[in-house]
């Protein structure tokens, strides 16, 4: 038997909507706050929520709303967050857990919870935090301790932001290929195909650019905070910018 809970999730944007939609379907109640009028349920963040899950956009935004809650509810945060979160003291008052989702919207064989995903909580929420997820994944016909790999807060943080920035890296990589073809008139194309014949390497392909709102957001996460801003990311920041001009300029397209 599931004890009934109330969740409020904070912020109906792109992943904030379907998963108040999807946990809708239970076990639990849901309901929805977002700042903005046209997109909240509510007029107000409910002070007596048994949980909250913090879906807005950024970590300031993030660290706004912690602000807002009480320091004795779980509060889990599916935004992808800088780990200088943690150090704050807003974030240390808060029963935290850091699940930071990897969501994607044209994916629904990977979307909310049939997907392996990563939980960082300090060892004193872990236990409220599993016996509260448990239902949630029970209720679908999944196990959540077969999908749901646990580990500490700041490892959980990085992961997702250090994630979105390695595929960032791997599209440079790839824009960097499709100006060395399309300067030796070689079709990309052609030589990725060749390439990707090979069983451990996956060149990805080259579009219009590191698109989306999460992958250059999250590249600076990783920037910020983590890794050398001289190094290997910080240049595939600048491939991107001269590969967007090369695909711009009369004779950048060649050789497909
Ligand atoms: N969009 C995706 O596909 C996706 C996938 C995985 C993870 N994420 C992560 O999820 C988070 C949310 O991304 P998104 O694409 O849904 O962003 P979004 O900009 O679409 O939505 C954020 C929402 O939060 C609201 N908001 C901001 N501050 C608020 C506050 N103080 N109180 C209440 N509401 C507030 C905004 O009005 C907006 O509706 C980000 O950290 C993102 O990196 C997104």
């Amino acid at each position: 038997m599931v004890t009934m809970k109330n969740v409020c999730i904070v912020g109906l944007g792109n992943l904030g909507k379907p998963l108040l939609d999807e946990m809708k379907k239970g076990p639990y109640n849901a309901v929805g706050y977002d700042k903005d009028p046209k997109r909240t349920e509510i007029p107000a963040i409910p002070k007596d929520a048994d949980a909250y899950f913090i879906t807005v956009l950024t970590t300031d935004q993030v660290a706004d709303v912690l602000n807002q809650l009480p320091d004795d509810r779980l509060v889990v945060i599916e935004s992808t967050i800088s780990p200088d979160l943690l150090k704050t003291d807003v974030y240390k008052r808060k029963k935290a857990v850091v699940f930071s989702h990897r969501w994607f919207e044209t994916d629904p064989g990977h979307q909310f919870f049939n997907q392996a995903r990563v939980m960082g909580c300090a060892p004193d929420v872990r236990n409220e935090a599993k016996a509260f997820y448990e239902p949630i994944y029970k209720h679908r016909g999944l196990d959540f301790n077969k999908m749901v790999h646990m580990t500490d807060e700041t490892t959980a943080a990085l992961c997702k932001s250090v994630e979105n920035a390695v595929r960032y890296v791997e599209i440079a990589l790839a824009e960097e290929l499709r100006m060395a073809c399309d300067r030796n008139g070689v079709s990309f194309e052609k030589l990725r195909a060749a390439i990707n014949t090979k069983w451990n390497i996956n060149v990805k392909e080259a579009r219009d650019g590191v698109g989306g709102h999460c992958l250059p957001k999250d590249m600076d996460i990783v920037l910020g905070s983590f890794v050398d801003e001289h190094g290997l990311f910080a240049k595939a920041k600048d491939v991107d910018v001269r590969y967007r001009k090369h695909i711009k300029a009369p004779r950048g397209a060649v050789a497909q």
